[in-house]
């Protein structure tokens, strides 16, 4: 049976969604593994704070196509590659709410044992590339997830390159402190590579949870 990702994101201006879009790729491209590219739904809250904005309009337009993302999603998949930018150093209340969402899940233990990741976007270097990755780890690993990063091996060059996205612990890109920055090549590389390596991880432990 194929080997099944899922990418559920969030993304306020567009910079997670198109990094999602590079990570689907790289796991599309794996023999044998088919791909769901699932949105987090926004909160109300949210919204009504950003919908007077010409750049999040425009980004929610450029992603009104992709389905939202669900547990049975979660249930379907082998490997999750989350992706949402930073709050403050620390994953988006959208993405929190969602993963709230799983208690049902958790009891069952129907996520323990599937490969995860997860990629963000900051708006500055400084800004919590990595500890939004650390932070967001937490919970998956209460829920039995098995983490995969971003090795140096497989993205020579890219991860010790100054003044660009690419972290170890997974990819990442920079929006620039007014957002007009998007995701270069070496950034979006990284997301592609990660796709592939997590589709592979997820291809091996096929199984794991239901072991024990
Ligand atoms: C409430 C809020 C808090 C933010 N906190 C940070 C921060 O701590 N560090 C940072 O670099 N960027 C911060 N940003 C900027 C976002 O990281 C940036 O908008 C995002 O990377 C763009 O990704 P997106 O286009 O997928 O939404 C913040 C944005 C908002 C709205």
């Amino acid at each position: 049976m194929a080997t099944h990702i899922l990418i559920p994101y969030y993304s306020t201006y567009g910079h997670t969604h198109t990094m999602a879009t590079a990570v689907h790729e790289g796991a599309a491209n794996v023999p044998d593994t088919e791909v769901r590219l699932r949105r987090i739904p926004e909160l109300a809250e949210a919204r009504k704070a950003l919908e007077g904005q010409d750049a999040y309009q425009q980004a929610q337009e450029q992603m009104a196509d992709v389905a939202r993302a669900t547990h049975d999603d979660l249930r379907w998949a082998d490997g999750i590659a989350w992706g949402f930018p930073t709050r403050y150093g620390n994953m988006p209340a959208q993405a929190k709410q969602f993963i709230d969402t799983t208690g049902a899940l958790w009891q069952k233990g129907e996520l323990e044992g599937k490969a995860t990741g997860i990629f963000t976007s900051t708006a500055t270097i400084h800004g919590g590339q990595e500890t939004t990755i650390l932070t967001a780890l937490v919970p998956l690993l209460h829920l039995g997830m098995i983490f995969v990063g971003t090795p140096y091996g497989e993205n020579p060059h890219i991860l010790t390159t100054e003044g660009e996205g690419g972290t170890p612990y997974g990819p990442t890109t920079l929006a620039g402190g007014d957002g007009s920055r998007q995701p270069i090549e070496n950034e979006l590389k990284t997301a592609r590579n990660f796709g592939r390596r997590l589709a592979r991880v997820a291809g091996r432990l096929k199984g794991l949870g239901d072991a024990g």
